[in-house]
């Protein structure tokens, strides 16, 4: 049967700056999270989709960097089934999936926010068209940010650019655990030029999952520490980001790193993700900070690699002793050069 549509969207990576770790519910945070969206980071996923007749469920194929890849269609299976719930219309096609992320699978980066946030872009731009329905800019990305939460909580952060929260919280209107608002209106300027040099350590498989990892904080005897710890510290950097206090935004910043990976070191059983380089790095940072007085920030994700954070006045500096300092401690010289950025665009629909 020829197909009736096709759709692409290319969506971004974040980096948590605090962090979401421990759930409750259905795929619901235990404390706001607050990211920063990026540029170079990106999955592409375009879906073409053609009618059937059997109505039961969504059928699909799915290409991972042009490759069949079990692991993620088993995935993006659950996804589907989730979403087409409410979305019917899905069961009445077969969708074909391409999806290529820009950085290497090796590369040690986590690609489920941004796979699964250009999914359910695509899944709703197609249930809006076949179904003839009307969104607003802001309620359709506020929709898909709330289902891409569904298939991984960070994946609702990457449907907004530069600074986004997600979870509910008390001084923020519009806030929810449900889906990511964007706080652009509420950076200063000082923020908007930042970049996140992203040092690799390894690139190797982490010795444990996100979604693992996420359950055993039920058990971890920190958990209602963290979860308040967490709170206050989104509060605190929405005030650092609106007041352009670097110092702040620092000091909130490299805790919620090392908190996060306390939570690891005490979780049962206990795991650590960090290797040796990536403590040689944050010690050659802090060296480097005492030296030269210049504001700048680290932060890590569930892995050894380390998210170097700094504003465009200082590049020159950085990218020096990036080159001269740390690219000898990276996984074969490897880092990446990102920047904040947009958010998600749509490539391509026919
Ligand atoms: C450490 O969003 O990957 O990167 O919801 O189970 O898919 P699931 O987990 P995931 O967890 C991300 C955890 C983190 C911190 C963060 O991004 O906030």
């Amino acid at each position: 049967m020829a197909r009736i549509g096709k759709v692409a969207w290319r969506s971004p990576s974040n980096i948590a700056l605090v962090k979401y770790w421990g759930k409750k519910e259905v795929q619901l945070p235990l404390n706001p999270s607050i990211s920063m969206t990026l540029t170079q980071c990106y999955t592409e996923t375009a879906i073409e989709y053609t009618p059937r007749d059997d109505l039961k469920h969504p059928t699909f194929n799915l290409l991972f960097q042009g490759e069949k890849n079990v692991f993620f269609e088993n995935k993006i299976s659950s996804f589907i089934d989730v979403i087409a719930k409410e979305f019917s219309v899905l069961n009445s096609l077969h969708l074909d999936i391409n999806t290529t992320n820009s950085f290497p699978h090796s590369a040690g980066i986590a690609s489920s926010a941004s796979s699964l946030s250009s999914l359910a872009l695509c899944l709703l731009y197609i249930n809006n068209k076949i179904m003839g329905v009307n969104m607003s800019e802001a309620d359709f990305l506020r929709k898909a940010s709330f289902m891409a939460r569904l298939g991984s909580g960070s994946a609702c952060r990457s449907v907004f650019g530069s600074f986004v929260l997600w979870g509910e919280t008390v001084e923020i209107a519009n806030s929810s655990d449900e889906y990511a608002i964007s706080l652009t209106s509420q950076v200063d300027e000082k923020f908007n030029s930042y970049y996140d040099a992203i040092l690799i350590v390894s690139s190797g498989e982490k010795s444990i999952s996100s979604s693992q990892g996420h359950k055993l904080m039920d058990f971890n005897p920190y958990k209602d520490n963290r979860a308040n710890v967490g709170k206050s510290n989104a509060i605190n950097l929405i005030n650092a980001l609106k007041n352009g206090d670097e110092k702040m935004f620092r000091d909130i910043v490299e805790f919620e790193a090392a908190n996060l990976h306390a939570m690891f070191l005490t979780s049962n059983p206990s795991f650590i993700l960090i290797k040796p380089e990536t403590l040689q790095i944050i010690n050659k940072l802090k060296q480097f900070r005492d030296d030269t007085n210049l504001e700048f920030s680290f932060t890590l994700d569930a892995g050894p690699n380390i998210h170097l954070l700094y504003s465009e006045d200082i590049r020159h500096k950085m990218l020096s002793f990036i080159k001269t300092e740390l690219i000898e401690l990276c996984e074969n010289g490897k880092w990446i050069d990102d920047k904040i950025g947009i958010g998600p665009i749509l490539i391509d629909s026919q």
